[in-house]
């Protein structure tokens, strides 16, 4: 089929949930994808951070291919070796000592609003408050929504579940001041995704730990976007030398292969016994394996070294481009979550859409673009990526 025979088929048979670009991808390879018509694209979205190693990474692919032709799901009535060994990978290298496993980001964090609550609730200390932040996302189902600091996403789907309140990122005396008597845990993103790729400063999540052992509440860090390497670190609380006590992952864990995770120390999970929370597929044999060898790859084989490396690069090629294209306000983020601030006198959407017609995929929230490839990334393809990143602005700014 061809990308406008696709299209159609899309128009015609699938809710019209999301504002498509007129391609279909059909193949991907390291960091190029294809489309229907055979055309090749530079890919910095990742599918949004999802494809860490690379579209179809080798290690990935050979242990889908094994564990499918051994056993592609079987129900958490019995035990899973993969998902036990996942869960050892992830907390062996983390604070936590105890994961549950999902299919997304938002399953991730309803796991951990209802293990917040749950915790709280067996103490018998009536708190069940979630502090989350403005400009804040957490995924769209109705608690994570809620979660959601940002209306826009929140429009025509009220009444929100209850008990959610929003304060300024990167304001600790806000958090404080919105402390009371029923809650249960401050929510929030290390670093704000699709608010704009918000990095808080320094001491923020020192503070805010502190704040939140003194009140004795719950930290819990929504690490789906930045978790897995992206920053440069596993996960990127590691920058900021606090830990929380719990923490969602999902996007990059598994290569590609729809997964989630929440993760706790033991005190924490402990409320959780059989019967209070369950996912179908939740750390199927097929999800898990593919998380396995992706965990180890990223572990293994230099990925944070790269990231860190080639992040910086980026960063410096995009700091770059200011002085010959005022409209660019600012650049901010780490590792390879990296935004570019846009004033009002040009359009993003304009930029990822010129870009697209040159052969790359780009992305852009609201007036920030954002930039999200592969941590196997070169610094050769950040070369390429800023010579038509240059093409397209010169193009949009006139
Ligand atoms: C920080 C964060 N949390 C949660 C989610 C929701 O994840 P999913 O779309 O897998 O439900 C996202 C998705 O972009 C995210 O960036």
């Amino acid at each position: 089929m061809t990308n406008s025979e696709i299209a159609e088929l899309t128009s015609l048979c699938v809710m019209n949930t999301y504002n498509r670009f007129p391609v279909a991808i059909v193949k991907g390879s390291g960091r190029r994808v294809w489309d229907a018509d055979g055309r090749e694209y530079l890919d910095f979205v990742s599918g949004l951070a999802v494809c860490n190693l690379g579209h179809c990474h080798p290690k990935v692919v050979k242990a889908i291919q094994a564990q499918a032709e051994t056993l592609i799901h079987v129900s958490n009535l019995y035990h899973i070796q993969t998902q036990s060994e996942l869960a050892k990978l992830l907390t062996d290298n983390s604070f936590a000592d105890k994961a549950f496993f999902c299919n997304s980001g938002a399953e991730a964090n309803e796991a951990a609003i209802k293990l917040a609550r749950k915790h709280f609730s067996i103490r018998n200390q009536g708190r069940y408050q979630i502090i989350s932040m403005e400009k804040s996302f957490h995924g769209r189902t109705l608690a994570a929504l809620a979660a959601t600091g940002q209306k826009k996403f929140q429009i025509g789907f009220e009444p929100l579940l209850e008990k959610f309140t929003y304060v300024p990122f990167n304001d600790v005396g806000a958090v404080e001041k919105a402390i009371n008597n029923a809650t249960a845990a401050v929510m929030v993103e290390p670093i704000q995704g699709e608010g704009g790729v918000n990095v808080p400063s320094p001491d923020y999540f020192i503070k805010l730990k502190e704040l939140c052992k003194k009140a004795g509440i719950l930290l819990i860090l929504d690490e789906v976007q930045v978790g897995m390497g992206r920053t440069g670190k596993l996960f990127a609380h590691e920058h900021y030398g606090i830990t929380p006590d719990i923490m969602t992952l999902a996007k990059g864990l598994a290569g590609g292969v729809a997964i989630g995770a929440m993760l706790a120390t033991g005190e924490v999970a402990a409320a959780f016994t059989p019967g209070t929370h369950a996912s179908t597929f939740g750390g199927n044999p097929l999800a898990t394996a593919a998380g396995i060898a992706a965990v180890k790859t990223v572990l293994e084989d230099g990925i944070l070294d790269n990231c860190a490396k080639v992040g910086g690069y980026l960063f410096k090629q995009l700091e770059g481009l200011k002085k010959d294209y005022t409209f660019i306000k600012e650049v901010r983020g780490k590792g390879l979550i990296i935004g570019m601030e846009l004033d009002a006198s040009i359009k993003g959407a304009d930029i990822v859409k010129a870009c697209l017609a040159k052969g790359l995929l780009l992305n852009c929230t609201e007036s920030t673009m954002r930039f999200i490839p592969a941590l196997t990334v070169t610094e050769a393809e950040v070369d390429e990526m800023i010579g038509l990143l240059k093409i397209a602005l010169d193009e949009v700014k006139k």
